[in-house]
C-alpha cells in the first residue's frame, strides 16, 4: 500500500541555496532559482560559499547546492573551504537534506561536473539525504544553464515537499 503523503498546512518550506561560482555563471543560475521559488509556499535565500565552513550545515535543513567545476574536476575557489571542512570536520549531517545543480562542460569529459558531484559525494557520506536527481549542465549543449535550471526546480520543490511530508507524517 502506498504511504499516504501528508501535507504540513501553512508550512513554507525554507530553502537555502548555496553557491559555488568561478566566473559568476552559476550565481547567476542561483539569483534566477531564488526569485523563481520565493513565494510564500517556500522561503529561498541564495549564499555564496566564500568563508563558509560545514557550519553552514548546523541544524540541518534543505539546500541546493549550485557548483561549477575547475581545475581537475575540482570545486571552485570560493567552495574550497567549506569543501574541505566538510571533508576534515565530518558533522553527522543526517537532518540535511539536499539537491545539486552541477555545471561543467562535456570538453573535460573525464571530469564533467565533478564538482557538484564531489559535493553530492561527501553529504551523502556524512548521512545528509538527497532529494531528487542532480541536474547536470554541459556548458558545450547550447542551453541556458538559467533556463535548463528554471525548467528543473519547480519539479525539485515538489519532490521535496512530498519527501518531507512522507517524513514527517512516519
Ligand atoms: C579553466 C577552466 C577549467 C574547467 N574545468 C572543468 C572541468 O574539469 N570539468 C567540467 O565539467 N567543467 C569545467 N569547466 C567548465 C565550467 O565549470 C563551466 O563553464 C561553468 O559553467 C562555469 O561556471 P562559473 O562561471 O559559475 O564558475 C572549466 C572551465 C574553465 C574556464
Amino acid at each position: 500500500m502506498p504511504q499516504r503523503i501528508l501535507r504540513v498546512a501553512n508550512m513554507p518550506l525554507d530553502l537555502t541555496i548555496l553557491v559555488g561560482t568561478m566566473t559568476g555563471t552559476v550565481q547567476l543560475v542561483a539569483q534566477e532559482l531564488e526569485l523563481r521559488v520565493d513565494d510564500g509556499d517556500t522561503r529561498a535565500q541564495a549564499r555564496l560559499m566564500d568563508n563558509l565552513d560545514s557550519r553552514a550545515f548546523d541544524g540541518g535543513g534543505l539546500f541546493l547546492i549550485c557548483s561549477s567545476t575547475y581545475g581537475q574536476g575540482d570545486v571552485p575557489d570560493n567552495a574550497k573551504q567549506l569543501y574541505d571542512s566538510l571533508q576534515t570536520a565530518r558533522p553527522d549531517l543526517s537532518g540535511v537534506r539536499y539537491g545539486v545543480i552541477a555545471l561543467g562542460d562535456r570538453t573535460y569529459a573525464e571530469t564533467f561536473c565533478n564538482g557538484g558531484r564531489r559535493f553530492d559525494r561527501i553529504l551523502s557520506e556524512l548521512g545528509a539525504k538527497r532529494i531528487g536527481e542532480v541536474l547536470l549542465h554541459d556548458a558545450s549543449a547550447g542551453t541556458m544553464p538559467e533556463e535548463v535550471a528554471a525548467e528543473w526546480i519547480d519539479g525539485w520543490v515538489a519532490l521535496c515537499r512530498e519527501q518531507m511530508d512522507i517524513e514527517a507524517s512516519a
